[in-house]
């Protein structure tokens, strides 16, 4: 692959390359990354003799390839709600539009739509690894697994758990041991269909620690350990929520103890928001060597708060981005990038410009960070040798340009914006020039 690429070093260093070539073998592996290199005369190959003959993809001009996102939290059976909240916050926004939507994913069809719709609409925004959120339904949780396998989107899947009456009468698992025995039956699943876990990947979900009674969450955690699996779950989204588990939790310390008590914090557990951890939490959590989804958007629009990112950061947390559809409004991670650069200038209000992440930082949870917190750091995220190639192509160059605004001779330029003097434009007071029409519009599910 000749051309510019870009991708995150560190937290700190968000390499560009102008002109690189990288290797990448039959299995997808890349073998070979170089920098300064002359795509005219295909410098490289002196190097590199035994890729003679290999097939050449050349987008010099054209844009630049960066990794793919990777989403650690959203819900797919939520998509169909983007954009609804009302006045409503995390505990009345789940009974009045997320608990009837998702159980609606009883119906196979209506998974069929809807996971079909949500999986091409994440990779459309360059998503090539996603942590889901399914329902209890084992059938459509299966379903899900199957489509990000025939689609070729890494992910790792969850069938929701949830006992309590926190969730109503028409959608909840029967008992703790159906739940349980639904679970297994959905590992099992995605176990026989991606026997390596190339792909796709069972991970253990209880939704919550209000959706779950004291003994389902220990059941759980003893699953994901008797399963090997991952194990997703939110944490210190809301205000309410916390007060809640403190009521139905009196015997913990606080939220995060609740799920230690229950084996739930592991390095192969994901929490989503971590808005409003304390730092005895903080620390337990990064003691497991557990890991954080942060959600800005989702946090915004349910007004659930601002995560002190960078507090968390210094707490030693690893942390990546999650869309969190439909609490969050749009299934785009760099939208997220977008949120999380907003929501952490929000803080710095209060808490000093320390606070402020720049846009290499949340470029970095968006990939290699994003990567460790599905453990797949030493596969995705980045452009190294023995990784895999994972990426996406950003398109440049292709902005239409009003006829009569550019320099010289327009028939040179077919519209190419490349060569347009924006700030000439600005001076002679035009708008900038419009990019393509809008993708994200209504859901066609
Ligand atoms: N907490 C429990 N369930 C959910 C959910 O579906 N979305 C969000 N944002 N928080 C939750
Ligand atoms: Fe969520």
């Amino acid at each position: 692959y000749l051309g510019a690429f870009v991708h995150s070093v560190s937290l700190q260093e968000l390499e560009i390359c102008p002109c690189g070539a990288i290797g990448v073998d039959e299995e997808g592996v890349i073998r070979f990354v170089e920098r300064d290199v002359d795509g005219d005369t295909g410098r490289v190959y002196a190097k590199h003799e035994q890729w003679k003959g290999a097939s050449v993809v050349r987008i010099q001009g054209k844009g630049f390839f960066f990794p793919g996102f990777i989403d650690t939290h959203t819900h797919a059976p939520q998509h169909p709600n983007t954009g609804l909240f009302g006045q409503t916050t995390l505990l009345s926004w789940l009974t009045t539009y997320t608990f009837p939507l998702e159980a609606s994913l009883s119906s196979l069809p209506t998974a069929h739509r809807i996971y079909s719709n949500f999986v091409s609409r994440t990779l459309s925004h360059g998503t090539t690894t996603c942590a889901y959120y399914a329902t209890i339904h084992v059938p459509a949780t299966n379903l899900l697994a199957s489509l990000c396998l025939a689609r070729g989107q890494r992910a790792l899947v969850g069938r929701v758990c949830m006992t309590t009456d926190m969730s109503p009468d028409y959608y909840r698992d029967a008992s703790v041991a159906s739940a349980l025995r639904d679970s297994q039956a959905s590992i099992d699943y995605i176990r026989a269909i991606d026997p390596h876990g190339a792909i796709v990947r069972p991970v253990v979900t209880p939704r919550f620690a209000p959706s779950c009674s004291t003994e389902c969450l220990a059941a759980l955690g003893a699953l994901a350990h008797s399963t090997d699996s991952f194990i997703q779950t939110h944490i210190s989204e809301n205000t309410g929520e916390i007060a809640l588990v403190r009521d139905l939790f009196p015997a913990s310390d606080s939220y995060a103890a609740v799920y230690d008590a229950a084996h739930l914090l592991t390095p192969r557990t994901i929490l989503a928001h971590a808005v409003h951890l304390s730092a005895a939490e903080r620390k337990l959590v990064a003691s497991r060597g557990a890991k954080i989804a942060h959600c800005p958007a989702s946090n915004t629009a349910l007004t659930s708060g601002c995560a002190p990112v960078r507090e968390l950061l210094d707490a030693g947390l690893t942390i990546g981005l999650g869309t969190d559809v439909s609490g969050g409004f749009s299934p785009s991670i760099l939208e997220e990038c977008r949120q999380a650069i907003w929501a952490s200038r929000f803080r710095a209000m209060c808490d000093g410009d320390a606070a402020k992440l720049t846009t290499g930082e949340v470029l970095y949870l968006a990939t290699r960070g994003g990567a460790e917190v599905v453990g797949l750091e030493d596969k995705v995220g980045g452009f190294e040798v023995g990784m895999e190639w994972d990426a996406q192509m950003v398109r440049l160059g292709e902005v239409p340009v009003p006829v009569g605004l550019m320099g010289g001779d327009e028939s040179e330029h077919e519209g190419d914006a490349a060569d347009v003097d924006i700030a000439e434009l600005a001076n002679r007071g035009v708008d900038a020039p419009q990019t393509e029409p809008f993708r994200n519009g209504p859901v066609d599910v």
